[in-house]
């Protein structure tokens, strides 16, 4: 006789119940109770595909199909009580379902297995993260979009070592993130590709003799075609970790873009403001200003590649086909991609609260010396020196300037014809930030002219939807 608390799903050659610490280690239902619509999706597919290929009967698929509804909305209201000892989500709907309608629930189980069963679920959550994961990242950059095209023409100082090196245009700036992120998204479309085929049907590692349709369930859950090798289709998370790569190249992009409004932020930059709504206060110190939410956006990123090296450390030197080693893809995953979307809409919040400070942004680029370039360029282009002297020379002035703590175009032409005598007047129309950057149009530079037609021409994309860009 079977010991009564030995597994009902697969106790059938055990005599007794595992121990506590057993279940503690092997249940996966307090975290994998997440994938249960892609479950009830997937075994709705393979119960329709066994009916259609004559492997149950007809009536048994439809109890089979109607109970796992029924299951769908009993978990939805969150009246399931999910148990520890069916381990995972796969094994609590299906004894669920058995409860529900009886014998014809011990049928879905032909030709399938959990493994296959994971694999197939796992692949429908990860692509509907990804979908939405486009759309917000898509929502982000529109938003970056706008505020970019109201400040096409705004010149802040850009930076290279934090220093302040030339100006740029604050739409400029914002551009950048929007190319970032239109990679980002790319990639996500990418790993969203290669994941889009169905295991279901490889059975615990082999395939089965049963007569199966793979390309039915394959089309009926929305992938392009059946994975083509049984072992590869139930072993791999390949597509879990293409995921992580991503999300983590995108969390990379976002807590750049979370630190400079840290910067922005200070009094010492005074670049953009954020609202009450994106500000915190401190306990002690009245006067705080605190921008938390970009300071957890740049968290973020630590948890996110935290998952993408988690999971491939699991991956490595796993022998073929499924070991129990790969039930920790998922909690990695689920936080990650959770963290991800947050951090996204976050950002999202924080570009269309923010309101750029355009004098201070000019105050910045004014000082530091950053048309230095502006002048070398001119020395070249009027006087026809070589850019290395050119460079010396335009050195020697600004520190001349220096000495006097004046802004470039703020000195003398006396000063400045002391170090080179055939500068003339004229040079004073490229000094200022405002000409620096109407002058740099050269395809994918900052002047006005282009970002404002850069921000236009992504505008209209974006907003016409949801064609990946
Ligand atoms: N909970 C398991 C997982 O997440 C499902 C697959 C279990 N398969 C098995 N042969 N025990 O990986």
């Amino acid at each position: 006789m079977t010991d009564k608390s030995a597994n009902r799903m697969w106790g059938g050659r055990f005599t007794a119940s595992p121990a506590e610490i057993m279940e503690e280690i092997n249940t996966s239902i307090g975290f994998d109770k997440r994938l249960a619509p892609q479950d009830i999706r997937a075994s709705k597919a393979h119960a329709a595909m066994l009916a259609e290929a004559g492997i149950i009967d007809k009536e048994d698929a439809a109890a089979i199909i109607k109970g796992l509804d029924a299951v769908a909305a009993e978990i939805d209201s969150g009246k399931l009580v999910f148990s520890r000892a069916l381990e995972d989500v796969h094994m609590n709907v299906e004894s669920r379902l058995k409860e529900v309608i009886g014998t014809p629930a011990g049928r879905l189980h032909t030709a399938r297995s959990r493994n296959d069963q994971v694999a197939t679920d796992f692949r429908l959550y990860v692509r509907e993260r990804i979908d939405a994961l486009d759309e917000a990242l898509a929502g982000l950059q529109l938003a970056l979009v706008r505020k970019a095209e109201a400040h096409a023409a705004t010149v802040m100082p850009g930076f290279t070592h934090l220093q302040p090196a030339q100006p740029v245009t604050f739409g400029h700036h914002l551009l950048a993130y929007v190319e970032m992120l239109s990679r980002d998204r790319g990639r996500l479309a990418d790993a969203r590709a290669r994941l889009n085929e169905c295991p279901l049907g490889s059975a615990a590692l082999a395939g089965t003799s049963f007569p199966i349709d793979r390309q039915a369930t394959a089309k009926a859950l929305g992938f392009d075609k059946p994975t083509d090798n049984s072992l590869d289709a139930v072993s791999d998370r390949d597509f879990v970790l293409e995921t992580l790569a991503a999300a983590a190249i995108c969390a990379v992009h976002l807590s750049r873009f979370a630190e400079e409004v840290v910067l922005w932020t200070t009094p010492q930059f005074g670049f953009i403001k954020l609202s009450d709504k994106f500000t915190t206060g401190s306990s002690i110190m009245p006067q705080k200003r605190n921008p938390d939410a970009a300071e957890l956006t740049r968290a973020k990123v630590g948890r996110i590649a935290g998952a993408f090296q988690s999971l491939l450390i699991v991956m490595k030197g796993l022998p073929l086909a499924y070991s129990k080693d790969m039930q920790e893809d998922k909690e990695v995953a689920f936080d990650a991609l959770d963290s991800l979307g947050l951090a996204v809409a976050a950002t999202t919040g924080m570009v269309e609260d923010m309101q750029p400070q355009a004098a201070a942004m000019l105050a910045a680029a004014a000082g530091g010396y950053s048309t230095a370039t502006d002048l070398a360029d001119w020395l070249v282009r009027v006087l026809e020196m070589p850019f290395r002297d050119a460079h010396h020379v335009t050195g020697r002035i600004v520190a001349a300037a220096e000495a006097q703590n004046l802004a470039l175009d703020k000195l003398s032409l006396a000063a400045m014809q002391a170090v080179e005598p055939r500068i003339t007047a004229d040079v004073f129309s490229i000094l200022s930030p405002q000409n620096s950057v109407k002058s740099r149009v050269s395809h994918g530079g900052t002047a006005p002219q282009n970002v404002a037609k850069m921000a236009s021409a992504w505008r209209k994309r974006l907003e016409k939807g949801p064609a990946r860009g």
